[in-house]
């Protein structure tokens, strides 16, 4: 695809996101050969930075591109470097932007890269409507001169509300295709890859529904606790921070019906439905059965001592706030009705895997007796990370006499395609936006059509000391508990095993 030639202003640049990720994937693409030829960063934000020291901050004494860098010819790095530009906005984003505006027209005509400008808002939600406004004011967003674009990171809002609020704040200055949020799980290769095993293949569709399909489950485990970062959290927790974005988007790449195409808006339309047929739960008898939350406590991990989460930097000690959640629901539509999902989110589990299982269930008729026969059901579990592959789990006759049955396993491993070069999540979006594609990237009534489905379950939770709050060992697979979830229907995989 052609990437026109444009400039990307990023707003935040002196913070974490700008040098963690932005500037890494920019770097690679360059290294790539994936920029465009007239090409400019102008990072923006209230730190007092000239030109050359946002680019010693961002590449060369970045702790981010050491490993890239160390071995690279000087010019190479120069050449990226120097297409990076520093703009201070003074005490606040809440200004005139006629400054600004100045340099990014003298940066224009310098590098020629026509009037085509990407607004990569890396700062707090609380200003997207801000800078927005203060963009349009300064005639910034008109697209008489070239096209403007606009790529905002979660959370969209903290509530339905809130998310609505939100759209329709950007909505007044930014057209809706204009507008890209950024959901770092749909750069994933594997969470991309669900599309293409799904409708490329012949042999899963057909299975792909409730006649086969006995339930499903979605686990996202990490093993780091909330790190520094304790304050954020604290007001997010496990379902605004995870569950309502990337792990729905997740289910609703399971869910969804086949989209007429592959293009943007198509694939966008099926999965808004998908999520529009999660049954909401508003009965309190249905949230207490079908929610769980908890919280991790202090305790040892490979002999070492792990602060619980109320003893965290940043958070209150007396804190209700979720570092565990598992939801277990239903979609109400022709496909999957009465076929139960689980999805669990935590940190400070004993690893770091995210993968879906997909249990189908067991044959009709059994003729195989054995009390194996119990774990014999079939298994299409697609690992999101790490080891990122797909697993098929089926019965296999164990040689010798009799007709003894054992689990035996089809897989596929990613790292097979080593030889392809796997673009990072950051890198991958990136480009998307540069070039306009927003298939990867969330619409607003996605957003918001996943906000439906959770705000009640947050209200619930938030709704009074008695709503239950366990508590789980760091390092553990969560709280007992969890377990009476599924407990009709089996266990939780423990995706440590094979
Ligand atoms: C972020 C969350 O969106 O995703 C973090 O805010 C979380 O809390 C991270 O750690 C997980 O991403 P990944 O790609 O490491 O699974």
């Amino acid at each position: 695809k052609k990437t026109d030639n444009q400039m990307l202003v990023i707003f935040g640049a002196s913070g974490d996101l700008t040098a963690r990720k932005l500037i890494p994937s920019l770097f690679n693409l360059y290294l790539a050969k994936q920029l465009p030829e007239n090409f400019v960063v102008l990072g923006v934000s209230r730190s007092n930075l000239s030109d050359e020291a946002f680019r010693d901050r961002v590449v060369y004494e970045s702790k981010y591109l050491k490993e890239k860098t160390k071995n690279l010819d000087d010019s190479k790095v120069k050449g990226f470097a120097d297409k990076l530009y520093y703009e201070d906005l003074g005490d606040s984003y809440d200004t005139d932007y006629g400054p600004l505006r100045k340099r990014v027209e003298a940066l224009k005509e310098k590098h020629d890269t026509s009037g085509n400008i990407i607004y990569y808002l890396s700062t707090p939600p609380t200003l997207y409507e801000t800078v927005s406004h203060n963009l349009s004011d300064a005639g910034m967003n008109t697209q008489n001169n070239g096209w403007k674009r606009l790529i905002v990171e979660k959370p969209f809002g903290y509530s339905l509300e809130t998310a609505q609020k939100l759209n329709k704040g950007l909505h007044k200055y930014f057209k809706e295709h204009q507008i890209y949020r950024i959901d770092h799980y749909l750069g994933k290769e594997t969470v991309q890859n669900l599309l293409v095993t799904r409708f490329s293949n012949s042999i899963f569709e057909p299975l792909w529904n409730r006649n086969y399909i006995q339930r499903v489950e979605v686990t996202n485990a990490e093993s780091v606790g909330v790190e520094k970062r304790g304050g954020y959290y604290d007001k997010s927790g496990a379902l605004r921070d995870m569950f309502q974005n990337h792990l729905l988007q997740i289910v609703s790449l399971v869910v969804m019906e086949p989209p007429i195409g592959a293009d943007a808006e198509e694939i966008r339309n099926e999965k808004v439905k998908a999520l529009k047929s999660l049954r909401v739960m508003t009965d309190e008898k249905e949230l207490f059965d079908n929610t769980i939350r908890a919280q991790y406590v202090a305790s040892k991990v490979d002999g070492e001592e792990v602060k619980g989460y109320r003893e965290e930097d940043g958070v209150d000690p007396n804190s209700t706030t979720e570092t565990y959640a598992a939801i277990k629901f239903y979609v109400d539509n022709w496909r999957w009705h009465g076929v139960p999902f689980y999805v669990r989110t935590a940190k400070r589990m004993p690893t770091k895997v995210t993968e879906i299982v997909i249990h189908f269930k067991k044959p009709h008729h059994q003729i195989f007796k054995g009390s194996e026969m119990q774990e014999m059901d079939n298994k299409l579990i697609i690992r999101i990370q790490p080891d990122e592959g797909i697993l098929i789990k089926f019965g296999v006759k164990v040689p010798g006499q009799g007709f003894k049955v054992e689990r035996a396993n089809l897989d596929f491993y990613y790292a097979n395609l080593a030889e392809t070069y796997v673009m990072e999540a950051y890198e991958r979006l990136l480009l998307d936006a540069m070039q306009g594609d927003a298939t990867l990237y969330a619409r607003a009534d996605e957003v918001e059509a996943a906000w439906e489905f959770v705000d009640p379950i947050l209200n619930y939770w938030n709704s009074g000391e008695d709503v239950r709050m366990y508590g789980y060992a760091a390092g553990a697979w969560g709280p007992e508990n969890a377990d009476d979830l599924i407990e009709d229907d089996g266990y939780w995989r423990n995706p440590s095993e094979n």
